[in-house]
């Protein structure tokens, strides 16, 4: 079910209409486009510069293809509006000047200045304002990386709206100005985002995929919403705080990462299920250890969160190696990846805990509470 490539429903731009009041041809300058979220199995936690969003580490994700988890997002330009305006899920979201959506929005405006520079021939659209209405489909912000869709979309339907040559890599490095974990959504698949080291110009810290969606099809993963209220922490101030505070964070990025990021791209390479599953779920725990060590403390799980963890743990000590890989983002939501064969039983042993879910349907069948041979309770 997952890692499918992102984008969908784009229009031809422009397009033209009847303009009803002197019967010539007016043009319409609009693109639709949309991107999935992702769930990091490598954690992004810590800037080391605020204005560019340059990481403290790299990480790693995966894209998650399904429908029902994406921002869709259209553009529009025209000469009669009055200020570039954004619309999230019907509301008004002002664009701050200097802040992040004004950030993507010049930057996308300066890749068009330049491509007409380029291009005597294309229409000048780039002095437009733009109108941008963006809905997801998913509770914003309940830890389920609502801004990662969002500005990947955005970025995305501004570059089809400008017809734009640019490429994914080279769109992440905008898409990531206004959200960090938005970089990795411009590709489906498993997408690492490297750090990078140019501090001045923030050029090299670009998402690259590192598999395509086609590569390991058989990786599913199972959310359980635990809660989709909007969470206390954001990411962005609990990762400042961290920075300033965490003596464990220092740890994390010079010690453990590096070596993490290597090892679960052979996983990957691989189709390792085991190494995949441990490493997601060791730096899952660091993650959430690093947010404890955060002063004051940052706690993103809650009871059930950790209930599932429990549970999780016990279904894996059942076979040889992981058949199951829990990972908690900036909130108490699960995400359990698993093999195909292997969805059904932890679908059962789920609903087997928590009976009040809703209900799960795998191959057209609604999956019923089940506790797999030999598991302890
Ligand atoms: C825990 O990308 O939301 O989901 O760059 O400040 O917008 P900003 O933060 P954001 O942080 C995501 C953190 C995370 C881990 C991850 O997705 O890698």
């Amino acid at each position: 079910m997952l890692v499918r490539y992102a984008f969908i429903e784009t229009y031809k731009t422009p397009f033209y209409c009847n303009n009803f009041s002197s019967h010539s041809t007016m043009s319409i300058y609009q693109a639709t486009t949309s991107a999935p979220v992702n769930i990091a199995c490598i954690k992004y936690w810590g800037k080391r510069n605020e204005s560019l969003i340059l990481p403290t580490n790299s990480s790693l994700s995966v894209t998650l293809s399904q429908d029902n988890l994406r921002s869709t997002t259209t553009a529009r330009a025209d000469p009669s509006f009055a200020a570039d305006c954004l619309w999230l899920n019907g509301k008004v979201d002002p664009i701050k000047p200097g802040g992040r959506l004004h950030t993507c929005i010049s930057e996308m405006k300066r890749l068009r200045t330049a491509f007409e520079a380029a291009n005597p021939d294309q229409p000048k659209i780039a002095s437009f304002n733009v109108h941008i209405c963006s809905f997801n489909n998913f509770p914003t912000a309940a830890g389920l990386a609502s801004s990662a869709s969002g500005f990947a979309a955005l970025v995305y339907a501004l570059a089809k709206l400008y017809a734009l040559p640019q490429t994914p890599e080279e769109l992440s490095l905008i898409a990531r100005r206004g959200s960090g974990s938005a970089c990795r959504s411009l590709f489906g698949g498993f997408v690492a985002w490297d750090m990078g080291s140019d501090d001045v110009t923030g050029l090299d810290s670009k998402a690259r995929q590192v598999a395509s969606e086609s590569h390991w099809p058989e990786m599913e993963a199972l959310i359980c919403v635990v809660n989709d209220a909007k969470k206390g922490t954001s990411s962005t101030s609990g990762m400042q705080r961290t920075v300033v505070t965490s003596a464990l964070l220092q740890h994390r990025i010079g010690y453990v990462v590096p070596s993490r990021m290597a090892d679960i791209e052979s996983a990957i390479a691989d189709k390792r299920f085991g190494d995949f599953a441990e490493i997601t779920m060791r730096d899952s725990n660091q993650f959430h250890a690093v947010a404890l060590d955060t002063y004051p403390p940052i706690f993103y799980m809650n009871d059930v969160s950790r209930a599932i963890i429990a549970i999780i743990t016990e279904y894996n000590r059942l076979s040889d190696q992981p058949k199951a890989a829990y990972t908690y983002d900036a909130g108490p939501n699960a995400v359990i990846y698993a093999l195909t064969p292997n969805v059904r039983e932890i679908a059962q042993l789920v609903l087997y805990y928590f009976p009040q879910a809703e209900k799960v349907i795998i191959g057209g069948q609604e999956v019923e509470a089940a506790l797999p041979e030999g598991f302890n309770e």
